[in-house]
C-alpha cells in the first residue's frame, strides 16, 4: 500500500528548474532508496516532501495517507509522522543528548533514549550528558540524530546520506537500526549515492538531473548504477541538459 505518493512534482528554485515531473510511490513499511549522482535533486526532493522554507512552492502534489500535504507546514507534516535526518545534522547549542532524545521519545512506539543510543552505536554513559553542538564530531551527531529517530519511530523516515562521515564498522550498526525502523513499521527512504546503502533497499529509484530515470529493486539498481551511472561523464546540471 502506498503511504506517500509524489504526483508530477516539479520544483524551481531561484529561476533554476531542479525537479521535473517526478512521480513516485513509497510503500508502507518498506525500505526505499533514492539514488543519483551529486546535484541530481535528491535532497531537494526530500526538502519538498518535508515542506522546508523555500520548498513549499512546487507543481504537482504530495499525498500522504490519502491527504494532500501541499498546504501543510513543516510542523504539521512532522506531527503527521514525516521526518528527515539531514545530510549535515543540525546542532543545538546547550541542549544535552539526553534532553534531545527525551523530546523526541514516543512512549507508544519509540525505543527508550538509552536503547536508541546503543542501537545507533553510541554508549549512553559517554554521550547522554554531552551537548548536541560542535563538540560532537560529524559522525557522532549523525548517530545522535538517528537515535532521535529510533526514539520517535515516525511513520516516514528520510535519511539523507546516512553513511556520510560514518566509519565502516558503525555503518553496520546503522543498517541494523534501519532494520529496527522497518520492524516497527516505519517506511524508510534512504537518500544516497552509495552502492552499499543501496543494497539494503527493497525498492530503489534513480534520479538524474532532476528526473526520475529508473525504478527497480535495490540490488538491480545497484548493478545499473555501477554499470551506467558511475562511468557516465554527463554533467548533472539541469540547465546543461535543457540545452542539449
Ligand atoms: N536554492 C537553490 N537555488 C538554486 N539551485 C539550487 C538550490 N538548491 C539546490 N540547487 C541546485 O539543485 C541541484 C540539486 O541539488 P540537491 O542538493 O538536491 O542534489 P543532491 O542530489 O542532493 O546532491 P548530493 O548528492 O551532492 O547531495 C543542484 O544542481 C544544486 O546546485
Ligand atoms: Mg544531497
Amino acid at each position: 500500500m502506498s503511504v506517500l505518493t509524489l504526483k508530477n512534482i516539479s520544483l524551481t528554485l531561484n529561476d533554476k528548474k531542479i525537479l521535473y515531473d517526478v512521480n513516485l510511490e513509497f510503500l508502507s513499511g518498506k525500505i526505499h532508496a533514492l539514488v543519483g549522482p551529486n546535484g541530481a535533486g535528491k535532497s531537494s526532493l526530500a526538502f519538498t516532501i518535508m515542506g522546508l522554507e523555500g520548498y513549499r512552492k512546487f507543481e504537482g502534489d504530495i499525498i500522504f495517507n490519502g491527504e494532500s500535504l501541499k498546504d501543510k507546514s513543516i510542523d504539521q507534516r512532522a506531527k503527521l509522522g514525516i521526518t528527515l535526518a539531514w545530510q549535515e545534522p543540525a546542532r543545538y547549542e546547550g541542549l544535552t543528548v539526553e534532553k534531545f532524545l527525551k523530546a523526541a521519545y514516543s512512549p507508544e512506539k519509540g525505543l527508550k533514549p538509552e536503547e536508541a543510543l546503543i542501537r545507533s552505536g553510541l554508549q549512553p554513559d559517554r554521550y547522554l550528558k554531552r551537548a548536541v553542538d560542535k563538540t560532537l564530531s560529524g559522525g557522532e551527531r549523525k548517530k545522535v540524530e538517528l537515535a532521535s529517530i529510533l526514539a520517535m519511530m515516525p511513520e516516514i523516515v528520510m535519511l539523507d546520506e546516512p553513511d556520510s562521515g560514518i566509519d565502516v564498522e558503525s555503518l553496520e550498526r546503522i543498517f541494523d537500526a534501519i532494520k529496527v525502523l522497518k520492524k516497527k513499521g516505519s517506511t524508510v527512504i534512504l537518500i544516497t549515492h552509495s552502492l552499499k546503502v543501496l543494497e539494503h533497499a527493497e525498492d530503489a529509484f534513480l534520479l538524474c538531473c532532476g528526473r526520475l530515470m529508473e525504478k527497480g529493486s535495490g540490488r538491480g539498481m545497484c548493478k545499473y548504477f555501477k554499470g551506467k551511472c558511475i562511468p557516465c561523464n554527463h554533467q548533472n546540471v539541469p540547465e546543461a541538459n535543457d540545452a542539449k
